[in-house]
């Protein structure tokens, strides 16, 4: 009896005919993955001896921490990705009409896995495919670019394993007759008011007149359903935010106790945003040796390990107005939990 191969033709090793569709360019070593600090950890330093204390949420993405994140995005609680993932598969045939051929890149492209239902729209369409995805963890953007140019036998893939910093300064002319810059994931309410400033100029400053940016963002919605999206019942978000101690502990040789400290979300309506921290049990003393830091904790004190600001969907087309991006069109779920906005750039 025959049997057949269960392995792709990446896995059987015929990568060298796929090779000739992609180009990779590495703009910083897998170890500097979290070190986009200029001095080894001062971020960490300055965030520890702050009151109250902050960390960046670059320290969830270790190995763990980044299959964690994967785990949430399929949480019943975590509407964010699903809900994103149905308005694409609604309006990717509209977005592809809208923009016309055009190379795709995506920051923070991770598994691409919603890339598909764009590309899935401009393969139908007859337009040619190519892709550049960003992504600062050059494992998983290789391996996404051999999958997609194995099920898309016209992709193209030019990836460059960078921040977005460094990717957006380097960006050569689009070989079709235009761009669109993806940031899908609501990653940009992760970022605080001064850093999407930031973010903006960078973005402005790599667009071409008239080049697209997609960006999707997680919209105001009731107290009870943040707060359950960042609190589910399998504790994968505590698990997820906890780890960042262990991560630190191996990074700079550290003594975090992870018993001794327990996950706290909740819905800062103020401020619309998911505050995640970390709140020390008991008063202790915790060491960080690489660092030469040592901090103590006051009993119930946090560390705010991330923000997740909410959105209003019109105030943001004002915003991006603001900043030289003219909204096209925009389209959000039948409840409005989610918003994806197409704009064009403005400036010249
Ligand atoms: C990556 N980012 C958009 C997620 C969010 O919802 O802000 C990270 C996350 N944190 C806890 N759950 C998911």
């Amino acid at each position: 009896m025959q049997t057949s191969n269960p392995l792709t033709s990446t896995e059987t090793g015929d990568r060298s005919l796929l090779k000739q569709r992609l180009r990779i360019d590495r703009l910083v070593g897998d170890t500097e993955r979290q070190d986009t600090e200029p001095v080894f950890g001062s971020d960490v330093i300055e965030g520890l001896t702050r009151h109250p204390k902050t960390l960046s949420p670059k320290y969830f993405y270790d190995d763990r921490g980044s299959l964690l994140f994967e785990k949430i995005c399929e949480l019943p609680e975590y509407y964010p990705t699903r809900t994103e993932t149905a308005i694409l598969r609604e309006y990717a045939p509209e977005i592809a009409r809208l923009t016309g051929p055009c190379e795709l890149v995506e920051l923070g492209s991770g598994s691409s896995t919603k890339t598909r239902i764009l590309l899935d729209a401009y393969q139908s369409l007859g337009y040619p495919l190519r892709y550049l995805p960003i992504d600062i963890s050059g494992g998983i953007l290789e391996s996404s670019a051999y999958e997609l140019m194995e099920d898309y036998p016209s992709l193209q893939v030019h990836g460059m394993v960078a921040t977005y910093e460094l990717a957006l300064q380097n960006l050569e002319p689009a070989p079709l007759p235009t761009r669109a810059i993806g940031f899908l994931g609501s990653t940009l309410g992760n970022m605080t008011p001064p850093e999407c400033d930031r973010f903006f100029s960078q973005i402005t400053g790599a667009l071409l007149p008239r080049e697209y940016f997609l960006l999707g963002i997680d919209l105001h919605k009731s107290t009870p359903v943040l707060e359950a999206a960042y609190n589910d019942a399998q504790e994968v978000t505590a698990a997820f935010n906890l780890n960042m101690l262990r991560h630190l502990n191996r990074k700079f040789e550290g003594n975090f106790d992870i018993k001794e400290f327990e996950h706290l979300a909740f819905y800062n309506l103020e401020d619309h945003q998911i505050e995640m921290h970390l709140r020390s049990m008991r008063s202790q003393t915790v060491e960080l040796k690489k660092l030469g830091l040592t901090v103590d904790f006051a009993a119930g004190e946090t560390i705010r390990t991330e923000i997740s600001r909410k959105f209003d969907l019109d105030a943001m087309r004002d915003y991006l107005n603001s900043k030289g991006l003219t909204p096209v069109q925009s389209w959000t779920d039948p409840q409005n939990w989610f918003g994806l906005i197409l704009c064009q750039s403005s400036a010249n």
